[in-house]
């Protein structure tokens, strides 16, 4: 059943990001690299992107969503066995419900806190917080573990009296 699923996600993908791959016309490009233009069809049922989303902008979102979590198209949206491909517009997967309170959370952290942080030590992608930065490749976010040697990295939690070196 899981390696059905496996496949099932792979071709998935495969028709998704490569239909030409498919069809044996033209080699197909890696992820990541530089894509032929899918041929997407307008979205219709957006709750919580723009809903004049274009379908482009929307590939590149929703790239950046599966890079962040390390998964595959299907970890949110549902599988048309009989079409032999995902119905994007189905809301059948748990995970994509959990994807679009996100959304939400994420759109939120930043307009109305991280907007409040004027740091200039901040790079550009720091100032932000993106579905990255809490998942680093991870569907389920990785618990943090402390290092062993904390407090070498740390000199003033070896002796909490110690004032600051600045
Ligand atoms: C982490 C979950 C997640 C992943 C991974 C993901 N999506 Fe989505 N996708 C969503 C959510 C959530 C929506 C609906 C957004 C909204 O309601 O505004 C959506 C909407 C869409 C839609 C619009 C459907 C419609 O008609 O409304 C398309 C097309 C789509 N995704 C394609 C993809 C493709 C292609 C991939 C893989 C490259 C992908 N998605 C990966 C969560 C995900
Ligand atoms: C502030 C940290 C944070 C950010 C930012 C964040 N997430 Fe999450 N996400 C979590 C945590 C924590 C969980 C686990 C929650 C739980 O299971 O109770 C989670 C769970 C999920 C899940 C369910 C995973 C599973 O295995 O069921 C999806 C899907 C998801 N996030 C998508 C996203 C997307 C898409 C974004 C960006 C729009 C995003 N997350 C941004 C912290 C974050």
């Amino acid at each position: 059943m899981f390696r059905r699923f496996v496949i099932a996600a792979a071709v998935a993908t495969l028709t998704v990001l490569f239909p030409s791959a498919l069809l044996g016309q033209e080699a197909p490009t890696a992820p990541g690299a530089t894509h032929q233009p899918m041929m997407m069809p307008k979205p219709v049922n957006l709750k919580v992107l723009p809903k004049d989303t274009s379908p482009d902008q929307l590939m590149k979102i929703m790239h950046g969503y599966s890079q962040a979590l390390g998964v595959q198209c299907t970890f949110c949206h549902s599988w048309d066995a009989a079409a032999k491909r995902p119905n994007f517009a189905s809301d059948e997967k748990p995970e994509k419900s959990t994807a679009r309170t996100m959304i939400s959370m994420t759109n939120e952290i930043n307009a109305k806190y991280m907007s409040q942080i004027h740091d200039p030590d901040a790079m550009e992608e720091q100032k932000t917080v993106a579905c990255s930065t809490c998942h680093k490749g991870h569907n389920m976010p990785v618990p943090f573990k402390a290092p062993a040697h904390a407090s070498s990295e740390h000199p003033g939690m070896e002796h909490p009296g110690t004032p600051p070196k600045e």
